[in-house]
């Protein structure tokens, strides 16, 4: 089996098992390595203050092999060398951890793979020929700062009106001493996997940031560790996700199928339930 099927089997085998057969199928399909000529149509805006405009760019003979982020490096090599703008993207850890590397590929939030970030997505889910639409998040909250870069302080700001706890620092406490059963330990991960990319509310009719602000609170509000705070952490980041213009959310789930560390809906029905609890019971 050559290399890329191996890879790509791997791939397909570490996923979720709800993945449907035709998409293994599909990934097979592409599996051996080839190379792909693509139309790129991509959002470029010189600045925040300056109107922009998808531009389009025909990229030949780009790997199956390369990961997404590799396939805009090889454009931006070509348009320095033609002494042009590259264009600019986020990206740091490349790992599908850090959250900063989103953009809208086919008005899909991350593109076409499930539970999968824009840097670990493949050029192998690509066919030779396709149009690529490339846009950067669109929310109020989130204003464009260059072609695909936005500003996503605002989640920052939610984070330091409540995301944490207060710990008195010294030797590291013996881990028996605070007992936590393995089914909250579980919800409390899974709920700390979210990387703070902004694909929930790039991906929302409403812009809303229901679920990251959710998983936030969720996995504190679970842990002893997040008791001390819990009341006021929660009305304080509802408040400041309020100030910072994000939209309501409505139920339809666009978050949850858009998010590449699989947050679940039932963290914002915890969200729910925490805040009607701070807000009509607690002191703050
Ligand atoms: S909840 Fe998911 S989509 Fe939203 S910021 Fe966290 S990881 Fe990204
Ligand atoms: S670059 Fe870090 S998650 Fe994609």
């Amino acid at each position: 089996m050559p290399r890329s099927a191996f890879a790509a089997t791997n791939d397909f085998l570490s996923r979720d098992p709800l993945v449907g057969r035709a998409e293994f199928h599909d990934i097979m399909d592409h599996a051996i390595s080839a190379n792909l000529n693509l139309t790129l149509k991509i959002w470029r805006q010189p600045a925040s203050n300056q109107p922009g405009a998808l531009k389009t760019y025909q990229l030949d003979g780009i790997s199956t092999d390369m990961s997404f982020l590799e396939m805009l490096d090889v454009l931006n090599e070509q348009l320095i060398a033609k002494g042009e703008e590259p264009v600019a993207f986020d990206h740091d850890c490349r790992e599908g951890i850090c959250g900063t590397c989103g953009v809208m590929i086919n008005g899909q939030a991350h593109g076409p793979d499930t539970g999968t970030t824009t840097c670990q997505l493949h050029m192998r889910r690509f066919k030779d020929g396709d149009t690529i639409v490339i846009e950067p998040w669109l929310a109020r909250a989130f204003p464009i700062v260059r072609d695909l870069v936005v500003d996503r302080s605002a989640f920052d700001r939610i984070i330091q009106s409540g995301g944490y706890v207060s710990v008195n620092t010294g030797n590291a406490p013996e881990a028996n001493n605070t007992l936590v059963p393995h089914h909250i330990q579980q919800d409390a991960m899974g709920a700390a996997a979210c990387i703070g990319c902004g694909a929930c509310v790039a991906s929302c009719k409403n812009a809303s940031a229901m679920l990251f602000v959710s998983a936030k609170v969720s996995h504190l509000a679970s842990l002893p560790q997040g008791q001390a705070e819990r009341s006021k952490r929660v009305l304080k980041m509802v408040a400041t996700m309020d100030a910072e213009h994000f939209g309501n959310c409505t139920n339809t789930g666009e978050c949850e199928a858009a998010c590449p560390a699989k947050i679940q809906l039932t963290n914002i029905a915890q969200l729910n339930r925490e805040y009607i609890k701070a807000a009509l019971f607690s002191n703050e």
